[in-house]
């Protein structure tokens, strides 16, 4: 089963960000990283997750929800594990595996954690990582039909979000952000050694990080790209 995320927290200002996008190590200066193991598909982990991270630190000024999925490396058999290229691809367990991680994924952690997300005495950012194939305006290429539709699910439940927690977290900044195209296990089947624009991990990083600074609560509710710039619904 899926496990090891991501799930990690800090509350001090400074932090060392050492990223292969998905597994976040946020450490604290000083302090050690806590790694917790997180399933976003089981409600069980998603559950155990608050306490688990009050063990740590009362509360959360940042979250970057890191998970993702765009192959299934379990795909039942017969059924292409890759993002669907045509119609034909389509499948409900694709449907559901992408949205499961992708879509409710990043509200679900959101809910499991709210109670640590401060109320108005602190900045928190709470950052998902989606994608711009998650832009229906943008989409001009087609396919990759879960994947896409997970993303923008991402999106509209990240904006819902942010419209709640502006009133009941009025210092809290709630983003989507698209890292670009990283070399990552995510993307490796898709992109050539020579695919222009791919971003090593360690600038993706720092990428996501310069987003999180700039993160004032009145950018909360935007999906931007990876150098700041917003992205069309
Ligand atoms: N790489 C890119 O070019 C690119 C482009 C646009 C957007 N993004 C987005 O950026 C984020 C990070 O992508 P990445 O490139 O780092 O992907 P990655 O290397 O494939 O990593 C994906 C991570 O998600 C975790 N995960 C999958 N299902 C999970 C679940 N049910 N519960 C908890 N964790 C789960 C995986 O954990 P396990 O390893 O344990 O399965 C893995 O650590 C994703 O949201 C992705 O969609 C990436």
């Amino acid at each position: 089963m899926i496990m090891g995320i991501v799930m990690v927290i800090m509350v001090m200002a400074m932090v060392i960000m050492v990223m292969a996008m998905v597994i976040m190590v946020i450490i604290p200066i000083p302090g050690a990283a806590a790694v917790i193991d997180l399933d976003v598909t089981s409600d069980a982990s998603l559950a155990a997750l608050a306490p688990a991270v009050s063990a740590h630190t009362p509360q959360l000024d940042l979250v970057i929800y890191a998970a993702g999925l765009l192959h299934r490396r379990h795909a039942p058999p017969g059924e292409p594990a890759g993002p669907e290229r045509r119609l034909a691809d389509v499948s409900r367990d694709s449907l559901t595996a992408a949205m499961a991680v992708n879509g409710f994924g990043p509200i679900l952690a959101a809910a499991a954690l709210e109670k640590l997300v401060p109320r108005r005495d602190r900045h928190a950012v709470w950052a998902t990582l989606t994608a711009r194939v998650g832009s229906i305006g943008d989409n001009g290429l087609g396919g990759w039909y879960a994947y896409r539709a997970s993303k923008a699910a991402a999106n509209m439940l990240m904006r819902t979000l942010a419209i709640e927690w502006r009133r009941s977290r009025p210092a809290a900044t709630v983003l989507a952000i698209h890292p670009g195209t990283v070399a990552t296990p995510l993307s490796a089947p898709f992109r050539s050694p020579d695919h222009p624009g791919v971003l090593p991990a360690a600038d993706a990083a720092d990428n996501i990080l310069a987003r999180i600074a700039d993160a004032e609560p009145s950018l909360s509710g935007s999906f931007l790209a990876y150098d700041g710039s917003p992205i069309e619904w």
